[in-house]
């Protein structure tokens, strides 16, 4: 019998479950910056600060990020389990590092949508490798468009026009945070990682060496090891890029950015895309100036993604959902 802890009335396994689910969001570095309270009657998600990579996100703004996707997948994962959850952000009461508190609204069947967004947590990649020259069709470009607006954001979609400028302010901002010593030790201590780490991102996650005039729509995650050059296999000439727009800033903003970058990559996994991220340009602060001043200044941009048809990606590593659990030992069964 499994002796985790039990949440929102549902069983032991079946708050491990949902826990696992969470903790399977995408994460900058693969850092997993989230932390569980369970009781009978919520389900706390704390962000770490052990896990804060201050040199990439010295204002916790991607932690954030990375939680909000966590919720997400906690939301469906409830959903699938017949709990139909409610969410405060930023609970005042729960503490300092509280980012959301769920509770039951109710219970019922999971809604169709949902019960696909809910398979496609396993099956979502990060994927760096080059994607197919296929064009996204517009139908499932309106798809993303649509998963980012039910979470209260907006996707911007590059146009040929803007790619150009797009690829200089990556440049900039890349060439910038590698001129960081802070920088560099910190992508080093988290890349690149050794085989049955349980957390960063391993080498056959980082895709092939892309070639110069490619080099900017992926992030060096090799850890300095040697990586495959596919001959022949250049990145697409076209990549469709999108940039996930908050209209706000703030934490709030950022905890509805996460949740809703989380519904569109899951949305692009289940109609068989795949995605990756280019963080560069929204983690330096003159470069993320310049793409508002590119979007329009109305927006706040949160992430850059660029999606396609790519090739089959290894899982990543992630803790157990045990080792995720806060104030673990403590009576989180009893009434409360
Ligand atoms: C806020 C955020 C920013 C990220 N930025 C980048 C990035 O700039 N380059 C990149 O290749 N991956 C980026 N990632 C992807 C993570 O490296 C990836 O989620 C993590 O390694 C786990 O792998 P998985 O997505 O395959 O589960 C980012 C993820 C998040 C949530």
């Amino acid at each position: 019998m499994s002796s985790f802890p039990s949440a929102l009335g549902l069983s032991p396994q079946q708050t491990e479950d949902v826990v696992r689910m969470a903790a399977a969001a995408p994460s900058l570095h693969n850092s997993q910056p989230w932390r569980f309270r369970l009781s009978r009657h919520s389900i706390e998600l704390h962000g770490d600060p052990r896990r804060r990579l201050p040199a990439a996100d010295p204002a916790d703004r991607e932690l954030r990020l990375a939680c909000g996707a966590a919720l997400m997948n906690l939301r469906l994962a409830l959903a699938h389990a017949g709990v139909r959850p409610v969410v405060t952000l930023l609970p005042r009461l729960a503490g300092p590092s509280a980012l959301a508190e769920v509770r039951v609204q109710g219970h019922g069947a999971a809604a169709p949508a949902d019960e696909m967004l809910y398979r496609a947590i396993p099956a979502r990649r990060s994927n760096r490798r080059p994607f197919m020259d296929t064009a996204v069709p517009a139908g499932h470009r309106h798809q993303l468009e649509k998963a980012v607006h039910d979470e209260h954001c907006r996707l911007h979609v590059i146009g040929r026009h803007e790619r150009s400028g797009l690829e200089r302010l990556v440049q900039r901002a890349h060439r910038e945070q590698m001129n960081d010593p802070a920088f560099r030790e910190e992508l080093a201590r988290w890349t690149g990682v050794r085989q049955g780490a349980a957390e960063g991102v391993p080498a056959a996650s980082a895709g092939p060496e892309p070639e110069p005039q490619d080099q900017w729509v992926v992030r060096d995650f090799s850890g300095g090891q040697a990586r495959q050059r596919v001959p022949g296999k250049d990145f697409e000439d076209e990549p469709l890029l999108v940039v996930l727009c908050s209209y706000r800033a703030g934490k709030i903003a950022d905890l509805e950015a996460g949740q809703a970058l989380q519904r569109m990559l899951l949305t692009a996994t289940s109609l068989g895309l795949s995605t990756s991220l280019l963080s560069q340009v929204v983690e330096v602060d003159q470069a993320h100036a310049e793409l508002r001043r590119l979007l329009g200044e109305g927006l706040w941009p949160q992430a850059v993604v660029r999606v396609g048809y790519g090739s089959p990606m290894p899982r990543t590593p992630r803790r157990e959902p045990w080792e995720l659990v806060m104030d673990a030992g403590s009576p989180v069964n009893s009434p409360d």
